[in-house]
């Protein structure tokens, strides 16, 4: 029997997924498949059968989930060349083994899901064409901001909106840090190594502190929401660990929370600025309440106007939830015989529809402290060379943390270039009473609804 555009409808009354992968999230899909078996029949007509899980190290058993006899294996094959499974859903992460595994479970006519967004940032053209000309579906909204709907949302909801902009908390880990920093005062790495003790933080955590987590993301919705793709080195990524307990109490002090922001913003001639760095935002903003390891992404769209989504961006059960929402879309898939999203033809790498601007183009609001001799006219030496590059300071305060021979300056400015911003540090970090380089974060005031 076939479908839309020729594709095979499966006649039968369940689906039988095969999951690579049984540790945190993996854990969490087995046990609502299990557990849920009935809810998920009543609440989407799929029967979900599942049928096999690979993990590479057995025996191995879970509390509060019981798997059928013979479903646990340790090789692959068994889920990925199996004639009878319909779905597989790859949950062992990392880039090699998964990116090679999911190639072939493609290429046997096998509907995907994954949550792994380190690998579709490096490879998501490829495997979307791939999909694409085996016309099944790959499935992935697991892999930004967890249990949060925000990839059907930009997919589906917003489809007849023209995405003004978007900023996301997309790193729990980050969001957690920043959080206690606000909270108790205390310095990055004292929050780092109790996070890590907690475990909110991996034991290498570079790629959440430094944004590149949050930036893979990043490129997952920049793809959705503007029908064109971008890498991860054309990125402008800043991460947290240049943040001190002072900026955290100096924002404060100014009305500011600071959070660690992935932005993408259509700008005049269809640029988009895309960039991943700690900002400030307005303490009223819902954004700078989004405390601990939540998540939030904050969409702007022509039609619908500012909305927010909030919720856990990781863990078992949160994460499992999306996936478990993707498996029953492959279901549907697979039943109904249509084949991938419209939306995955240009993930596929189809015609970039806008261009991203360079970060020396971003015009911007900024938070700068300057660590200076305390003598009288270095205030107007730095603001004769700001003013000379169009940078006009909206206020300044000083303060004293330094001891006897040096004082912070702390200024907002207004909306400036950041090219012109570069240039002007350069001459000023040359003023003899200017000691080493000034503290700089971007201000954004557009997410204060
Ligand atoms: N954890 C979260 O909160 C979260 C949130 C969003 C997205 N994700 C994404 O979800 C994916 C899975 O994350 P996770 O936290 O569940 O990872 P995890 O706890 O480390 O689990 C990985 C599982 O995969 C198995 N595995 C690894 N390589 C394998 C191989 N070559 N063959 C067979 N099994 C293999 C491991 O088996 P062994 O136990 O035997 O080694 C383990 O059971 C990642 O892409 C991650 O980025 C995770």
């Amino acid at each position: 029997m076939y479908g839309k555009e020729g594709v095979a409808v499966v006649d039968k009354s369940y689906i039988n997924v095969g999951i690579l992968g049984w540790g945190t999230v993996g854990t969490g899909v087995s046990k609502i498949l299990m557990n849920q078996h009935a809810l998920i029949a009543k609440n989407s007509g799929t029967d979900l059968n599942l049928k096999k899980i690979v993990k590479r190290t057995l025996p191995a058993t879970r509390e509060g989930v019981e798997l059928p006899a013979d479903c646990l294996t340790s090789n692959p094959a068994e889920v990925v060349d199996n004639p009878d499974i319909d779905i597989v859903v790859e949950l062992i992460g990392g880039v090699t083994e998964a990116h090679s595994l999911i190639r072939r479970a493609i290429q046997n006519g096998k509907h995907v899901v994954t949550a792994n967004k380190a690998l579709l940032a490096e490879h998501g053209g490829e495997l979307f064409q791939l999909a694409s000309e085996h016309q099944v579906s790959l499935n992935f909204e697991a892999s930004t901001a967890g249990g949060i709907p925000i990839i059907k949302t930009l997919q589906e909801s917003f489809a007849g909106n023209q995405i003004h902009s978007l900023y996301g908390i997309v790193n729990g880990t980050c969001n957690y840090i920043l959080t206690e920093m606000h909270e108790h005062s205390v310095n990055f790495s004292d929050v780092l190594k109790a996070a890590q003790d907690m475990g909110y933080a991996e034991a290498d955590p570079t790629l959440d502190v430094e944004g590149i987590d949050a930036a893979q993301k990043l490129i997952l919705l920049i793809a959705l929401a503007y029908r064109s793709s971008i890498s991860l080195p054309q990125l402008h990524v800043e991460g947290i660990t240049n943040i001190t307990a002072q900026e955290i109490q100096y924002a404060r002090e100014l009305g500011y929370v600071i959070k660690l922001l992935a932005i993408a913003k259509l700008t005049d001639g269809n640029c988009v600025e895309a960039r991943v760095h700690p900002t400030l935002v307005p303490e009223r903003s819902l954004l700078a309440n989004v405390g601990g390891a939540f998540n939030a992404v904050c969409v702007i769209g022509d039609a619908v106007g500012p909305t927010l989504f909030y919720g856990q961006g990781a863990g078992e059960m949160p994460t499992a939830s999306a996936v478990v929402a993707d498996i029953i879309d492959a279901a549907k898939s697979v039943q109904q015989g249509v084949s991938a999203p419209i939306s995955q033809a240009w993930l596929a790498g189809g015609q970039a529809e806008v261009g991203f601007a360079s970060i020396d183009d971003i015009e911007t609001r900024y938070y700068i402290r300057f660590v200076v001799a305390d003598r009288p006219g270095v205030l107007a030496k730095i603001g004769t060379i700001l003013g000379n590059w169009q940078i006009s300071i909206a206020s300044v305060i000083q303060k004293d943390p330094h001891g006897m021979d040096t004082v912070s300056l702390v200024m907002l400015t207004h909306t400036a270039r950041e090219k012109n911003m570069r240039a002007a540090l350069s001459q000023i970090y040359a003023l003899e009473e200017v000691k080493g380089e000034a503290q700089l974060i971007r201000i954004e005031e557009e997410v204060a609804f």
